[in-house]
């Protein structure tokens, strides 16, 4: 199997729970490769981002991923397991102090289409800027009003004078694959299922 695992956060998440569920793991430490041959199998580390698209064009079979990026991104891809890590939430969030009266809202995002969708189910008409990274920056520079980004533990908003207004949906990690991945190796793609949804538990 190839494997695309999210780095960082999500990867330390899934090699614990890969090892609790005995399925084969990467080493701990694997320095700067990108890619790790393990018993037969191929794991390969990129950004999160990149995950969906690996498994859609065939260079990994499945993938492990965060929730958020799929909602943003609605890729043609298969979620297959709801894992139990990679939670957090996604939420509305700005300074303490609220932007109120009549001039359009700014929302800085790295998740522009979840913003417009949330803003738009409120029929609220808000402009959207879609930022890499650093989200936070954007109500304390001025260059937004509010955001709409993940929170895990509240240290960032926290360490930046910010208060979550709403959570809009709770987010956890998906393990995922396509429909050819499926069709070409079908027997030990539902045993790594089971493995992971704890279905062969004993
Ligand atoms: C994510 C997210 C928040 C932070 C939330 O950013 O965009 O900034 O983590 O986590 P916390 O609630 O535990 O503080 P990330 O660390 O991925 O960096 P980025 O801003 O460069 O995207």
């Amino acid at each position: 199997m190839k494997v695309a695992i999210a780095k960082g956060r999500i990867e330390k998440a899934a090699r614990d729970y890969f090892e609790q569920v005995g399925l084969t793991v990467w080493p701990e430490k694997r320095g700067r490769e990108l890619t790790v041959e393990v018993d037969g199998h191929e794991f390969i580390f990129v950004k999160g981002d990149d995950v969906y698209k690996y498994v859609m064009h065939g260079a990994a079979d499945v993938g492990v991923v965060g929730g958020d990026i799929l909602r943003e991104k609605t890729p043609g891809v298969l979620e297959v397991v709801d894992l139990p890590f990679g939670r957090c939430r996604m939420a509305v969030c700005g300074p303490k102090e609220r932007k109120n009266g009549t001039k359009k809202l700014k929302v800085a995002s790295k998740y522009p289409n979840i913003a417009i969708s949330h803003f738009a189910s409120k029929r609220q008409n808000v402009e959207v800027i879609a930022l890499n990274g650093s989200v936070e920056l954007a109500p304390l520079t001025g260059l937004a009003d509010c955001i709409v980004d993940i929170v895990e533990t509240g240290a960032t908003l926290r360490a930046n004078d910010l208060e979550e207004y709403e959570t809009i949906f709770t987010v956890n990690a998906k393990f995922i694959t396509s429909e050819a991945a499926l069709a070409n190796n079908p027997d030990e793609l539902k045993a790594w299922i089971r493995r992971l949804s704890k279905e062969d538990a004993q």
